[in-house]
């Protein structure tokens, strides 16, 4: 086989066959191929697109390029989420202990943020001490003793998606249906879980700003879950706006927290809840929708979700007394308002700039190895459709380095649109796909 018969295959709008994709992986995780030429194809893709069944060949040979994690020898199910990506998203530290408070064993992999995303490996290393780069057995040791563990992904899982990803970044490619199903799908497959529930992201914060590409999205990844026989189903969800109020590491933190202490009612309470509530019957300790939100509001009200939350901080090795006190995380040196300098309604946030807004403050990577600052971050005091005065404070600004900071609030102001009237109200959960 030559590659460049595959380049010009993609590139005149034909198939690839499932020997073809999977002589592309091998070989190119091998490093027999060079990157121009994967490029090359890439591009052919993106412009010629794949079908579903090149899109599940591609993700199997994807899943397969690396260690597929073993969790059998776990006793009971396994249960994995995953979020395509968002701002103030920080629903696994609220959704995952819940669950296992609910009986599932939840192994999670995350991730770190990503361009105006966060991360939720980020998040937890926010917190005094705990560890996200655990080895395979105490991963598998902390998930059977307390039901829960997150760590970040390991090196041999789904080698061809490191490399991919960082070819995909620079040339142009991110942005297309196939490559991001199999993406995240392939290395959701090789963690091993049973369950897996994807919240797929929709607005103009999430990687998929159109509505009915991400609907497309979140039932291709349903059906190659289903037919690498995992119990899926999938949240269409809003990104029209930071979810939570906490868009910073050590502040979202906080936020799941008092979430799970049953305070702040609100979107990223909703969002959580319902994601536990499918996990909860794609795991199959419930049938109807009704019980299952019924157990999962019983895990937080009766405190066992934070329970859990705690138990896994002290496992890795985190201060687990942050689930009472959060005024144990770390903390910035300065706290600044911004204030509203016209009268009107918030009518649309331009979410993306949110999230670049804290990347300025150093809660996020502007460059690969760029360190992050747990404790600094934006409190939004201000949502969708609010009524603002001159004056009134639309978020504070949790700083120390200020190096970025004009910048900063330059950024916020220009993501923040105050017109006469409010916008129109839309949903939080689009669709349910399962
Ligand atoms: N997240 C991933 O892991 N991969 C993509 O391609 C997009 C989002
Ligand atoms: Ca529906």
């Amino acid at each position: 086989m030559h590659f460049l018969d595959l380049i010009l295959k993609k590139r005149g709008g034909n198939r690839l066959s499932a020997r073809e994709i999977s002589y592309f992986i091998r070989e190119y995780v091998q490093g027999n191929i060079p990157d121009y030429q994967v490029s090359a194809l890439l591009m052919a893709i993106w412009f010629s697109k794949m079908d579903e069944t090149e899109t599940r060949d591609l993700t199997f040979a994807m899943r397969d390029s690396g260690h597929i994690i073993d969790l059998s020898d776990i006793p009971g199910i396994k249960a994995d989420k995953h979020s395509t990506g968002g701002v103030g998203d920080t629903t696994t530290l609220i959704t995952a202990p819940l669950v296992a408070a609910c009986g599932l064993k939840v192994a999670k992999m995350s991730g770190r943020g990503l361009g105006h995303t966060g991360g939720t490996i980020d998040k937890i290393e926010s917190i005094p001490g705990c560890m996200t780069g655990l080895n395979m057995d105490r991963f598998k040791e902390i998930v059977s003793g307390c039901g829960i563990s997150i760590i970040g992904q390991t090196r041999e899982l789904v080698p061809a998606d490191k490399l991919l990803y960082a070819l995909r970044d620079v040339t142009g490619t991110i942005d297309n249906i196939s490559l991001i199903a199999a993406s995240i799908m392939s290395k959701k497959l090789a963690s091993g879980s049973d369950v897996i529930v994807l919240d797929v992201k929709t607005g103009n914060g999430a990687f998929m700003t159109d509505r009915d590409d991400a609907v497309e999205l979140a039932r291709l990844m349903v059906r190659i879950g289903q037919a690498a026989r995992k119990k899926m189903t999938a949240l269409v969800t809003d990104m029209n706006q930071p979810l939570g109020n906490a868009v910073g590491n050590a502040l979202e933190v906080k936020e799941a927290v008092e979430i799970l202490q049953g305070r702040h009612p609100g979107d990223l309470r909703q969002v959580s809840l319902a994601l536990a509530a499918d996990m909860i019957r794609a795991g199959g300790l419930e049938t109807d929708e009704q019980s299952a939100m019924g157990r999962v509001e019983k895990a937080l009200t009766s405190g066992k979700g934070l329970e859990k939350l705690s138990r896994m901080i002290e496992a890795q090795g985190g201060d687990p007394r942050i689930c009472e006190d959060t005024g144990l995380l770390p903390a910035p040196d300065e706290i600044i308002s911004i204030k509203a300098e016209t009268k009107g309604h918030i009518a649309a946030i331009r979410t993306d700039r949110i999230g670049n807004c804290a990347l300025l403050l150093g809660a996020g990577r502007r460059q690969k190895n760029d360190a992050v600052d747990p404790a600094v971050g934006i409190w939004m005091g201000a949502r969708l459709g609010d009524a603002v005065e001159p004056g009134d404070i639309l978020a504070t600004f949790y700083i120390n380095d200020k190096t970025h900071l004009d910048a900063a609030i330059q950024q916020f102001h220009n993501a923040i649109v105050i017109g006469q009237s409010p916008p129109k109200p839309h949903s939080l959960i689009y669709e349910t796909i399962e």
